[in-house]
């Protein structure tokens, strides 16, 4: 039926309509620049020549510039509204890179839903996010906005993700369109530089990069946002050879590809199209359905198509996916369905989501060192919070518009609430982030004397990472370092609790302090979240999802890299003519996976059913994992598969499986993973997807790098 309405549609379509269905306006003052009409929204969406908006943010602007759209656009077509929805409309939850680290693939669903069910209330139709980019490289800003270094987790969390945002049907009111995000390997760009140089072969854009789109395409997404980046010399944005021929043909994606804000034109300034009219016919030509705010598609099309450049046709599929995806989300005969201002009040920032936030905001945290000084207990004396983060409320990190960000928990609210007695918390900001503060070194070193433990609160600003937040030494700025080091010196017991969105260089930290707590940023009920924590009251249990570098220079430095011909070993570290460095070690300080518990875990030795495998047998790998210490907590307990030699090289261990299991003092758990042939394929020579004869290993552990060992043979 939505087939038939649609080609009733476009048969009365002008070439103008369809382009207008192709384009997207801005209606808000958050811009990228780039050559955008200068026509406020309202003229263009009365034009036809706006099929969607990006950025209205509040329901009224929705309301009003849908009604134009139906009431005085030249064939009354409804408008798509689009927003990044990135972890959270109005209840904020942690940031991806943090959630990931929950390793809780239901909590981060319901994230998703919540999310969905707060924006789609305001007339919010269509998310520019999952973003499912895989991230090695922890100087580029964007890794805060996505699911670490790893594929196998990428992919769960990007299905998970898709889920929660379309639901069960993207026809009910409560969900949106979600769109896998940036199609690909945008998060290889050289040296971490935002929107720069992409240069790797096939085989790791597959193997790598890959994954997590496949698994979104899987659940469902009906949207595909391209990189901004080249794939052998061709920005994304007109690339045939992915777009059409990987994306649409070979996995077969009948949804509507956007562009990145500025990315067709930027095919121009990349220097593969000679001007924007170029690039608007090869953006149309990989079958680039909708230009995100500037106006390649609005300015040629229609002379492209005229002199026979561009075939009608090619709009005609463009638009039908369009007109298809506004059927299916009933905007059609219902414009307005969306915009529902009286559930706004109910659902926004409700106290049922904020519960939700700071579930998932505990489970995001990961404690990286403790000698024993965690969890605070009870009598704990008198605590000094040193740091700009101490009372802060960038709390809620890169990609999020909350009108409740006034409202963020800060550390010392969440602190306070648990302490009894007032005045045996104390506070002094120390600096800002990035600067000092007149007297701030004094007074925080004075606070941090009259108290008997120290909590350092450092880390990042939001406008640190995120989009065009590179950085060249992902340490502490240096004021923070300078005032971590006067107050180590003091001899407390400190522990130093981080706010950022990537990984930092910690090394000094490791050594110097007596706890470490990753915290990222956690959104809304963040202050809540790290007190659970601080306190005992929630037993941090996650799990790192990127590597922690000894130095800036190792990176990227990630786990399931290749093994080089000349590894370093614990037998060879004298030897010269080795791949290693001079000055550090090879491998990070902290590794994928890594993260303590207030307990401890102890593994038993991997027992395998059998140690030979046929192409339809599954091995059965189990381990018993007992809670030797003395309180209760969660483990997530890993699976890494090695093949030990390929028609290519494999990677020294890639993640397979995991389960996180809760234990109690003395208890112990049998895990088991099934491990099938499945596990076994990868794009091999020629881009086959198989799986390959020959000798594997089997890792399971509590971290990448803490694992047992044991092998079998897949002889296929
Ligand atoms: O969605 C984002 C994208 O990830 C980066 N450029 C801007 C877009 C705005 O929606």
């Amino acid at each position: 039926e939505i087939r038939e309405e649609v080609e009733r549609l476009l048969g009365i379509m002008t070439i103008q309509d369809k382009v207008g269905q192709m384009s997207q306006c801005l209606a808000s003052n958050f811009s990228f620049g780039g050559d955008v009409e200068s026509d406020p929204p309202e003229k263009l969406v009365a034009e036809g020549k706006a099929g969607s908006i990006l950025g209205a943010f509040d329901i009224n602007r929705v309301f009003e510039l849908q009604k134009i759209a139906v009431e005085q656009s030249p064939l009354g077509i409804p408008l798509l509204f689009n927003a990044d929805i990135i972890h959270g409309h109005q209840t904020i939850f942690p940031v991806p890179l943090a959630w990931s680290s929950s390793w809780d693939i239901e909590a981060i669903k319901r994230a998703c839903a919540v999310s969905a069910k707060e924006a789609a209330v305001s007339g919010i139709t269509y998310n520019h996010g999952p973003m499912v980019d895989i991230t090695r490289d922890a100087r580029w800003g964007r890794v805060v906005e996505g699911a670490g270094e790893d594929p196998y987790l990428g992919s769960l969390l990007a299905r998970a993700q898709v889920e929660g945002f379309q639901g069960d049907s993207l026809f009910h009111e409560e969900t949106i369109i979600a769109c896998l995000k940036h199609f690909i390997a945008y998060g290889a760009a050289e040296g971490g530089r935002d929107y720069n140089t992409v240069d790797i072969s096939e085989g790791t854009l597959r193997n790598v990069y890959l994954p997590p789109f496949k698994a979104g395409l899987g659940a469902g997404a009906g949207s595909v946002m391209n990189a901004f980046n080249i794939y052998q010399g061709v920005p994304l944005a007109g690339n045939k050879t992915l777009l059409k021929d990987l994306l649409r043909e070979e996995l077969g994606f009948d949804g509507m590809i956007i562009s990145d804000y500025g990315s067709i034109d930027e095919i121009a300034i990349h220097g593969a199209a000679r001007d924007n009219k170029e690039a608007a016919k090869m953006a149309v030509d990989a079958t680039m359905d909708i230009e995100m705010v500037t106006t390649a598609y609005l300015k040629y099309l229609p002379a492209l198509v005229e002199e026979g450049t561009v075939k009608e046709e090619q709009l005609d599929e463009a638009v039908r996916r369009i007109l298809t995806y506004k059927f299916k989300i009933g905007i059609m005969d219902d414009p307005f369905r969306y915009v529902r201002p009286e559930l706004e009040s109910e659902y926004h920032f409700s106290a049922e989501h904020l519960q939700e936030s700071r579930e998932l905001a505990k489970k995001s945290i990961v404690l990286l060192k403790n000698n024993g000084v965690l969890p605070l207990q009870k009598d704990h004396g008198k605590i000094a919070v040193i740091g700009p983060f101490g009372s802060s409320k960038d709390l809620l990190g890169p990609w999020q518009f909350s009108k409740y960000s006034d409202k963020t928990v800060t550390l010392m609210e969440g602190l306070s609430e648990k302490s009894s007695k007032k005045e045996t918390l104390l506070f002094a900001e120390g600096c800002l982030a990035d600067c000092e503060i007149e007297g701030g070194l004094e007074e925080a070193l004075r606070q941090a004397k009259a108290a008997d433990t120290v909590i350092l609160a450092l880390g990042e600003s939001s406008g640190m990472s995120g989009e065009a937040a590179s950085r060249m030494e992902i340490e502490l700025p240096e004021v923070q370092k300078r005032l971590a080091e006067e107050v180590s010196k003091l001899g407390k017991p400190t522990v130093l609790v981080l706010t950022n969105g990537r990984p930092l260089v910690l090394e000094w930290f490791e050594r110097h302090m007596d706890a470490i707590v990753e915290t990222w940023f956690l959104g809304s009920e963040a202050g809540h979240a790290i007190a659970d924590v601080l306190f005992g009251e929630y037993n941090p249990a996650g799990k790192l999802t990127m590597s922690f570098p000894y130095k800036t220079g190792q990176v990227p430095v990630y786990y399931n890299h290749f093994n080089t011909g000349r590894p370093l070993t614990v037998k060879n570290q004298q030897e010269k003519f080795i791949s290693k460095y001079l000055d550090g070690p090879n491998h990070p300080l902290y590794p994928f996976g890594y993260g303590l518990s207030y307990t401890t875990f102890t593994y038993s030795e991997i027992e395998l059913n059998q140690i030979t495998m046929r192409k339809d047998d599954a091995i059965q790998a189990s381990v018993t994992v007992t809670n030797s210490g003395s309180m209760s907590g969660e483990e997530v307990v890993q699976l890494y598969l090695q093949d030990l030699y390929g028609s290519v090289v494999r990677p020294v261990k890639e993640l397979k499986g995991f389960k996180k299991i809760h234990l109690n003092p003395g208890e112990s758990e049998k895990v088991t993973f099934s491990i099938t042939e499945e596990n076994l394929k990868y794009y091999t020579t020629g881009m086959s997807y198989k799986a390959e004869e020959g000798e594997f290993k089997v890792y399971i552990g509590t971290n990448s790098k803490e694992v047992k060992e044991a092998a079998f043979e897949f002889i296929g």
